[in-house]
């Protein structure tokens, strides 16, 4: 068992979920896929892809990386999962972050929580937030349960 843990962030929470379950996964590489695009997916047999919702939306990057390599994936074991913090639409969220293709074929898909990190937000991003969900200071909604989930169920 070999594998990568790939994902985009925008604050920063994505990316410490991301490194929270590479290192609770032995043989674990981490990839960030606005610093590297070009993966070698051959080395890995599980791979876990992950990113974050913004006005309903996962990183563009994300959504490339999943097309461009989706014949490869579905040789893989998959985990997937997001950051978000409206609850109401997680669901939907979830659905929509990733292929209807590759959502069948993953063995695990979680919304793990998120965080409002409003020191890292610029200033539309801070109006948003407040208009939006009334948010104007930090908080933190990371579901350390789904993310054991999908960790025990990426192993199975
Ligand atoms: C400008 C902005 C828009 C957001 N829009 C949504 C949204 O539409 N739905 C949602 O569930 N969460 C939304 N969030 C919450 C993020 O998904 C959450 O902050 C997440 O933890 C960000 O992870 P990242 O730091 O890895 O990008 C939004 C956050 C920001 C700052």
């Amino acid at each position: 068992m070999k594998t990568a843990v790939i994902f985009a962030s925008s604050h920063g929470t994505t990316e410490k979920v991301a490194a929270q379950i590479a290192n609770e996964l032995p043989n674990t590489d981490i990839i960030n896929l606005k610093k590297q695009s070009k993966i070698d997916l051959d080395l890995y047999t599980h791979i876990v892809v992950g990113g974050s919702i913004h006005a309903g939306q996962i990183q563009g990057v994300v959504k490339t990386f999943c097309k461009n390599n989706m014949v490869k994936l579905l040789e893989k074991q998959i985990g997937l999962f997001i950051c978000a913090m409206n609850e109401p639409d997680y669901d939907t969220e979830l659905k929509n972050a990733f292929p209807e293709l590759l959502m069948n074929h993953a063995k695990t898909k979680k919304v793990v929580g998120g965080e409002f990190l409003v020191e890292k937000m610029n200033f539309i991003e801070k109006f948003l937030v407040k208009k939006i969900a009334g948010v104007t200071e930090s908080q933190s909604k990371i579901n350390n349960e789904k993310i054991h989930e999908l960790i025990a169920e990426i192993s199975q």
